[in-house]
């Protein structure tokens, strides 16, 4: 396994290694809310740096967990759609007035 994770690193100098799916999905939401914060130059962001996060309400706990963090940090606001149902994240989505918005579920494999 060490020997793997050397070779990946060589192989992708700029990827991050998360040691558990866990760890995996609170980097990503956590580096969401700092490149919100970088886009405000370090302040708290206002209303349209913020990033619109829209989150599968069957979401893993992980995923909720980090998304609450960045939350906290008041640089991100999130949305829950109703489990698989585009109609809703549609809506959701259009009726969203923030710019930068995305969306995050880990349906599709594990739901
Ligand atoms: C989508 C998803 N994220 C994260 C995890 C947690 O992974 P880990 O047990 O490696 O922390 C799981 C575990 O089932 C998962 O299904």
């Amino acid at each position: 396994m060490g020997k793997r994770v050397v070779f990946l690193k060589q192989l992708y100098q700029d990827c991050l290694l998360c040691p558990t799916g866990f760890s995996a999905n609170m980097a990503l939401m956590v580096a969401l809310r700092n490149l919100a914060s970088l886009i405000a130059a370090g302040n708290v962001p206002v209303k349209d740096e913020k990033i619109a996060i829209f989150s599968d309400e069957l979401n893993h706990a992980s995923i909720i967990d980090g998304i609450r963090l960045a939350e906290r940090q008041r640089s991100v606001e999130f949305f829950v759609y109703k489990h698989c149902d585009m109609s809703h994240l549609r809506e959701l989505l259009s009726n969203c007035k923030m710019k930068k918005k995305v969306v995050v579920t880990d349906s599709l494999k594990t739901m």
